[in-house]
């Protein structure tokens, strides 16, 4: 028999008519699970494998040179909790010569009512530009080992990676970015991580996908990280953050881990608590860690900018409030996240921008998830570099008397380049090496007629 011919047909049947929407149908379904997608957990747990190690992860310590912390999940709880540590030899790992650390444990309720046990441990007693290897467990079930290298004891040059906003999409869109972060910093000491790790602390499915969108990168790096607004809960309690990580605990009282500082090999950097940014202890902490720096150069994160490129956003208070204390004390260099864009200002002295070797500090906020906000005129002529709708990664070296920075786009384009060079005076001078590209675009600042929509 010939099949017959659609050519033959003059009019569209019915049929092909209820095809056709359902083509429609099923791709405005495709493209909507596109933009928030599902993921099976990686490990179904059983019974046999309860105890099994997951989500290790590295924190830098307040003593970089001769301690290192690691946390993981486990559940359910077991008073076995440890982990193993050797100086890495170049061939097989002697179980026998491991040194054997006791885990502490925390529980977290997350929103779905399951209770989850998060593990910790910090190795001491370490040689400072040492590698090692560890593995953690519970006496029966191990991790694979995993190497770390601690810091050198004194001032040395070294690479690391600074990331803003993760958040949203973290498995589908964010893992290339760190994935490409790695591959053009691979001797990155540490990520800085400037907060809004996900964007509900208590669903776990975004802990699962900020975990494994690294895959083995937090095993084996370590992470500075500070708060961002959607790490807390609504009141700003750290239920999820505290028992999750292991974080330097040199804060000022109630706000250990997430206000801390880390002296790594010449460079004071300082977490500063956005989120509470008035409170009047934080504020003295603040000072007495700016003060009693020891170290050539000061970096200090946190989440908030206090020239904000994205949304309406502004930060009257906190400038006025925070901004004459890193003036005061010479910081170097301020990373921040929360905008969703990219912003990078000229060198700023009391509201003003001034010349590349009189004092002043340098601001970025920058995105490496794919959230973006629409980009905020208020602040435009404080930029040197801005962008919207951009997801980038950063590689900062410090060596000696130069700071060098370099901001990546998503797809591997250098966006942004300067460099601070401490001079003979005790000042230091900027110098601009950003290329020249169509960035601001008009089209991604916002309309004044807009809503903002951000949170
Ligand atoms: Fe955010
Ligand atoms: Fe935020």
């Amino acid at each position: 028999m010939k099949p017959s011919s659609s050519i033959e047909k003059k009019h569209t049947s019915p049929r092909v008519w209820m095809i056709f929407l359902l083509v429609v149908f099923a791709s405005i379904l495709v493209t909507s699970q596109a933009a928030d997608r599902a993921y099976k957990l990686s490990k179904v747990f059983s019974a046999a494998d309860d105890m099994a190690p997951e989500r290790i992860f590295l924190a830098v310590t307040a003593e970089p040179a001769t301690s290192q912390a690691v946390s993981w999940r486990t559940r359910p709880t077991s008073n076995t909790l440890q982990a193993q540590i050797v100086a890495s030899p170049g061939g097989p790992i002697k179980e026998s010569e491991a040194d054997v650390v006791k885990a502490v444990v925390e529980s977290v309720v997350y929103g779905d009512g399951q209770t989850m046990y998060h593990a910790g441990v910090v190795f001491k007693n370490l040689k400072p530009s040492t590698r090692y290897a560890y593995c953690v467990g519970d006496g029966q079930t191990w991790s694979e080992w995993n190497h770390f290298r601690t810091a050198d004891d004194k001032p040395a040059p070294f690479r690391f990676i600074y990331i803003g906003d993760q958040q949203n999409n973290i498995k589908s869109q964010w893992s290339r970015v760190i994935r490409d972060a790695l591959l053009k910093a691979p001797d990155a000491r540490f990520i800085v991580n400037a907060g809004d790790l996900v964007n509900d602390p208590f669903i776990d499915q975004q802990w699962y996908e900020w975990y494994d969108g690294a895959g083995w990168i937090y095993r084996v790096i370590p992470s500075i990280l500070t708060p961002g607004n959607h790490d807390l809960s609504d009141s700003g309690a750290d239920e999820v953050w505290r028992p999750q990580f292991v974080l330097p605990t040199n804060g000022p009282s109630g706000r250990e881990e997430l206000s801390y500082f880390v002296d790594y090999q010449g460079v004071r950097l300082i977490s500063f608590d956005g989120n509470a940014f008035d409170d009047e202890a934080q504020l003295e902490w603040l000072e007495k860690t700016l003060a009693g720096n020891p170290c050539a150069w000061t970096i200090v994160v946190t989440h908030q900018p206090f020239y904000s490129t994205g949304n309406k956003r502004d930060s009257t208070d906190r400038r006025e409030l925070i901004v004459p204390l890193f003036e005061r004390y010479g910081v170097d260099l301020v990373l921040q996240g929360h905008d969703h864009t990219y912003g990078r200002t000229s060198k700023i002295y009391a509201g003003q921008i001034v010349k590349p070797n009189e004092p002043g500090v340098v601001y970025v906020s920058s995105v490496s998830g794919p959230k973006m906000y629409k980009l905020n005129r208020r602040n435009r002529p404080f930029m040197a570099r801005m962008a919207g709708t951009l997801q980038l990664f950063q590689v900062l070296a410090v060596n000696g008397d130069a700071l060098s920075y370099e901001a990546y786009t998503a797809d591997g384009k250098l966006f942004d380049a300067f460099e601070i060079r401490k001079t003979d005076l005790g000042r230091t001078r900027l110098i601009d090496r950003a290329p020249k590209d169509e960035h601001p675009r008009e089209e991604d600042f916002y309309k004044e007629d807009e809503s903002s929509g951000a949170r």
